[in-house]
Order: structure tokens, then C-alpha cells, then sequence
């Protein structure tokens, strides 16, 4: 047996048929698909503003970059953040010369409200809230204190494709929301993103950033056609060359159609999991929030030995991972170490078993015994 951590899976044909349609045309770059791409998603998530990147790193960046500029956030201003994440959530505060302010987190190791209102001073301008795993936490909460304060959110929903709630995609409660299309995530493409705004107008900034500030408003404005006089466009702002292409829409454009199909699934497998080892007491299973339709990107459990677990997985053939060490202890982010205790604590023994959809729910359970079998060695 060998099961990987993350397998993602393509409707090879159809992809395939996609893509074709971009090359025939001639049009593999921004353009007819991107735009039925991020239609599709805004009908799929009901989000009002929806706009394809070239990956959720770079989505975050952008919304960070745009809500400084429009909030008129200054240099040494603070987002609240979580120390169990992908680093890109946090390096995209500092692209921004702002202070990533690290809260810590709770039992569903998402941002803990209570300490987040600790860590909320006089330059905190945002919360930056990541659904880990695909799962909700205490979103809610963070919501309101949000809404309280008048602190924006920015919602890293990297692992949250397919999360709902009320049988509604989260995001919209944000002032953005970046989702990930990245090879492994729950909607693979190879590399992409959406970056989905609140409002119009960060919505059309964000557009003319992603191609490098390039205001084609202005252009078809004073020229009244896109096709006289190319490269009279004015450039107002310093952009980036963050925008989708339409070989990533076509892949994403048909995986979505699957999204839901194949989040039942990771349930179904979370589940196996869970019934197979909710009877070990030195096992815990980090649970999904009540009301929440989790994407389950990720099936997380705690485990003393961790290390050694995962050493006696591997030589059985099972890759799990960890998600994610604790943010404060990588040597750039030090600074903030001893302050969300926590997470310090966890980061140690936080396990991902494998969840994809080439296991099946015997696998699950296979995986399962192996972990009961090697866990008190
Ligand atoms: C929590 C989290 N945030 C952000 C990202 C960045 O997404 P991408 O890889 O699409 O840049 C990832 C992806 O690995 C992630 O897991």
C-alpha cells in the first residue's frame, strides 16, 4: 500500500477539450476563459466580485496592497493573524511593510477571538482570518469583531473552496476573500487563484494591477476602440503581472463543476477516519465547526511522538504532513515568539492524514489502524 498525502485528480478529457478550445483560438492568455471562469465561480460561490490570478499568494498580496491603498493604511500599521498557516498569509503583510501580529489560535486551530480582541491596539487595521483545512473555527466571532471595531477582514480561504455554511460558499461576509487554485487544493488547477472583493471599485483596481497597472478604461475611453492604437493606454499605478491565463480557467472551469461532488467525498473519507480512531483517548481529532459544511481539504489530528509517527507511517508507505509548523518559529517571524502559546504547543504534534479521491474509505481505515498500531511505540 502507498498512500500520499495529496493526489489531486483532473477530468483528464474534458480538461483536455478546454484547453484545446484556448489553443485553436489562438488565446491561451487573460481573456474569453478567464472571464467564463470567474463567472462560473461568482454563480458557484454567489460572490458579487470574482477575478482570476495567477495564484492565491499573489490574490493575497493584491487584497492586502489594495485595502492599504483605499483605507489609507500607513507603513507599521498591524494585521491580525494566525501562526498556523502557509507563510504566504503572512509574507504578503510585510510585501506591504505592515506587522503581521500573530494571535493565537483555538481547538479547531483557527484564530482564537479572545485573543485576537488581546491583540487588537491602536494600529490594527485588519484581521486576516485562514479557514484551515477547510474548516470555519470561530469565523463567525471574527466576523463581529470585525463589524465592531470597523477592522477590515481579509478571509485566506486558500483550503476553504466549497466550505459552506447554510449551504452557501463562505467569503462573502469579508471585504475579500482569496481562494487557491493550486495543484493540490480541493480545485486544482496548476497554479491559480480568485481574489473576490466586497466592492466594485477594489474589484476594477484589482484588475488593472494583476496587468501591471495598465488602465484600459482610459484607453478604450479615449480611443473608443480596442482595436486602433494599441499602446496608447495610460499606466496610473505601479501594478504586477498577477493576472490567470485561460489554460488555468479551462482546468479550473471543469474541475469546478466536480467541486462539490468531490468535497462529499473527502467527508466520507474524514468520516472513516474519524470512526476509526475516536475510540483512541491519545488521539485527538481536530473537529469542524458546528454548522459548517467543511471542504475538508484537510483531516487533522493531534499526536504526541509526532515525528516518530510520521517516520513508522512512511516506512509503511503512508506520506501524511503537517500543517503547518508555528509561523513564530521560522527565524523572520521570531519576533513574535512565546506569544501565542498555543499554537507552540500544537505545532508539534498537529498531523494531516491523506485525503484525496484516489483513497478509498478502506484506505482511510487502513491508514487509521496503522496510525493506532505505531502511535504508542
Ligand atoms: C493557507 C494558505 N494560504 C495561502 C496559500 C497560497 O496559495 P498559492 O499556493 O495558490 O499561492 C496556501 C497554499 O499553499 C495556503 O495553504
Amino acid at each position: 500500500m502507498e498512500v500520499q498525502l495529496f493526489v489531486p485528480t483532473f477530468q483528464v478529457d474534458e480538461c483536455l477539450q478546454e484547453i484545446r478550445e484556448c489553443l485553436e483560438k489562438g488565446w491561451p492568455g487573460l481573456g474569453f476563459k478567464t472571464i467564463e471562469f470567474e463567472e462560473a465561480w461568482k454563480k458557484y460561490a454567489n460572490l458579487p466580485y470574482a477575478h482570476l490570478v495567477n495564484s492565491g499568494t499573489a490574490g493575497l498580496h493584491l487584497a492586502v496592497n489594495i485595502l492599504k491603498k483605499r483605507l489609507k493604511w500607513q507603513e507599521g500599521d498591524e494585521i491580525i493573524t494566525t501562526p498556523i498557516t502557509f507563510v504566504s498569509t503572512n509574507h504578503v503583510i510585510l510585501y506591504e511593510k505592515l506587522k503581521p501580529v500573530f494571535a493565537d489560535v483555538d481547538h479547531y486551530v483557527c484564530l482564537d477571538p479572545d485573543d485576537v480582541i488581546k491583540k487588537i491596539g491602536k494600529k490594527t487595521r485588519a484581521i486576516m482570518f485562514v479557514g484551515l483545512g477547510g474548516n470555519l473555527g470561530q469565523y463567525e466571532k471574527i466576523v463581529e469583531i470585525c463589524r465592531h471595531l470597523r477592522l477590515a477582514l481579509i478571509l485566506d480561504a486558500a483550503h476553504m473552496s466549497g466550505t459552506k455554511i447554510d449551504g452557501q460558499q463562505v467569503g462573502k461576509e469579508a471585504d475579500v476573500a482569496v481562494f487557491s487554485f493550486h495543484a493540490v487544493k480541493n480545485l486544482p488547477t496548476a497554479d491559480s487563484g480568485m481574489i473576490c472583493f466586497r466592492l466594485a471599485e477594489d474589484d476594477a483596481f484589482a484588475r488593472k494591477l494583476t496587468w501591471l497597472g495598465i488602465d484600459k478604461d482610459t484607453y478604450a475611453r479615449t480611443m473608443n476602440t480596442e482595436s486602433r492604437n494599441k499602446w496608447m493606454y495610460d499606466v496610473e499605478d505601479i501594478g504586477f503581472k498577477y493576472h490567470g491565463n485561460s489554460i488555468m480557467a479551462a482546468i479550473g472551469l471543469v474541475q469546478l463543476k466536480y467541486l462539490d461532488q468531490e468535497n462529499e467525498y473527502r467527508r466520507n473519507l474524514a468520516d472513516s477516519y474519524t470512526s476509526a480512531l475516536k475510540e483512541c483517548n491519545t488521539i485527538q481529532i481536530i473537529p469542524t465547526a458546528s454548522g459548517c459544511e467543511s471542504s475538508r481539504h484537510l483531516f487533522q489530528i493531534l499526536v504526541n511522538k509526532r515525528d516518530k509517527l510520521i517516520v513508522a507511517l512512511n516506512k509503511n508507505g503512508v506520506f501524511p504532513g503537517v500543517h503547518y509548523r508555528d509561523n513564530t518559529e521560522y527565524s523572520m517571524y521570531r519576533y513574535a515568539s512565546g506569544t501565542c502559546p498555543h499554537a507552540h504547543e500544537i505545532s508539534g504534534k498537529l498531523l494531516s492524514l491523506p485525503v484525496h479521491l484516489r483513497m478509498t474509505e478502506k484506505d482511510a481505515d487502513k491508514v487509521a489502524q496503522l496510525v493506532i498500531k505505531h502511535i504508542h511505540k
